[in-house]
C-alpha cells in the first residue's frame, strides 16, 4: 500500500497504475461503513485508491472541523487489511494553495435539506469531490448511501461535469440495533447511544406503513417525527423528509424511488440517516 501526500505523487500514481480504478474519499476515522466501500472497490477494480482528507470547506463556521474525529494510523491499519493500493493524504494547502478560489456551485440540490441546514456545505463538497475525480480520474467513486442527500447531489455533479466516473452507491452499514455507522457517533455519551436507534425505528416506522400500502407523505412525515419526538434525548429534529430520489423535491403522494430521511440533534451530536422507498 502506498501513502502519497501530493498532488503531484497522487496523479501519476493514479495514471500509472492497473486498471480500473475504484476512489473511495473519505474524510478519515474510518469504520466498517468504509470498510465495505473498499471492499466492494476491491472487488469491482484492479487499484483501489483512498483519499483521506478533512475538508474545512464542507464545515461551516459554528460546525465540528477541529473537533472532526482524526486517526491516520487506525486508517491506515484498516485500509492495509482491506488491500487499498493508494492511500492519498494530502494537507490543506495542498488541497487549497494560496489563490485557489474556483468553486462548484451544485444548484438547487445543495440549498435543500442538509444543504438549508449547513449553508455552503454542498459547496465544500461538490468541490472537493471534484478535485479528487480530477486529479485521480478513477474508473469509479465510491460513496456510502447515509449521505443520502450527498450521493444525489455527487451523481448529478458527476453526469452534469461529464467527469468520467461512474458513481457507485454502497449500502448504509448498521449496528446490531440500527444505529447508521458514522464517524460522529463516538461523541455520543453512552445514554445518548443508548437513545440514538430511535432514528432507525422512525425511519421503519414510514417503511412499515408504506408496505402496508400509505403513500401520503404527510402522514409518512407526522408518523416518522411522532416516533422521534417518543424520545426525551432527542434535542431537536432538524428535518423529516419524504422526497423524491431522484430530485429530492417534497412529495404529496409517494411514487416512484423516495428517499425518506431525517435528522436530529443529541445534545452537541447530529445524526442524519435515511431509508429508500422503491
Ligand atoms: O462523505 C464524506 O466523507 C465527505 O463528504 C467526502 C465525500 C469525502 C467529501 O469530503
Amino acid at each position: 500500500m502506498r501513502i502519497l501526500e501530493t498532488n503531484q505523487d497522487m496523479a501519476r500514481a493514479c495514471r500509472e497504475c492497473p486498471r480500473p480504478l475504484g476512489l473511495v474519499p473519505t474524510m478519515g476515522a474510518l469504520h466498517e461503513g468504509h470498510g465495505m466501500l473498499v471492499r466492494r472497490a476491491r472487488k469491482e477494480n484492479k487499484t483501489v485508491a483512498v483519499s483521506i482528507f478533512v475538508n474545512p470547506a464542507q464545515f461551516g463556521p459554528q460546525e465540528d472541523l477541529h473537533k472532526y474525529p482524526r486517526d491516520l494510523e487506525g486508517d491506515l491499519r484498516l485500509l492495509r487489511r482491506e488491500e487499498a493500493d493508494l492511500v492519498f493524504v494530502p494537507t490543506v494547502a495542498e488541497m487549497y494553495p494560496p489563490g485557489f478560489d474556483t468553486w462548484v456551485d451544485a444548484g438547487a440540490l445543495a440549498g435543500l435539506l442538509e444543504g438549508a441546514i449547513r449553508p455552503g456545505h454542498f459547496r465544500g463538497v461538490a468541490t472537493v469531490v471534484t478535485k479528487l475525480l480530477n486529479l485521480t480520474r478513477p474508473d469509479q467513486a465510491y460513496f456510502g448511501q447515509k449521505d443520502g442527500q450527498q450521493v444525489t447531489l455527487v451523481s448529478h455533479l458527476a453526469r452534469d461535469l461529464y467527469l468520467g466516473t461512474d458513481i457507485i452507491v454502497v449500502p448504509t452499514v448498521r449496528e446490531p440495533d440500527g444505529l447508521a455507522i458514522s464517524s460522529r457517533n463516538v461523541f455520543l455519551n453512552s445514554a445518548q447511544r443508548r437513545a440514538a436507534p430511535v432514528v432507525y425505528r422512525a425511519l421503519n416506522r414510514a417503511q412499515g406503513l408504506w408496505q402496508k400500502g400509505e403513500r401520503d407523505a404527510e402522514l409518512l412525515r407526522r408518523e416518522v417525527r411522532a416516533v422521534l419526538e417518543c424520545e426525551p434525548l432527542i434535542d431537536s429534529i432538524d428535518y423529516v423528509s419524504v422526497a423524491a430520489a431522484e430530485s429530492l423535491e417534497e412529495l404529496k403522494t409517494v411514487k416512484g424511488r423516495v428517499l425518506v430521511s431525517v435528522a436530529v440533534r443529541l445534545g452537541a451530536t447530529r445524526l442524519i440517516d435515511n431509508i429508500i422507498l422503491e
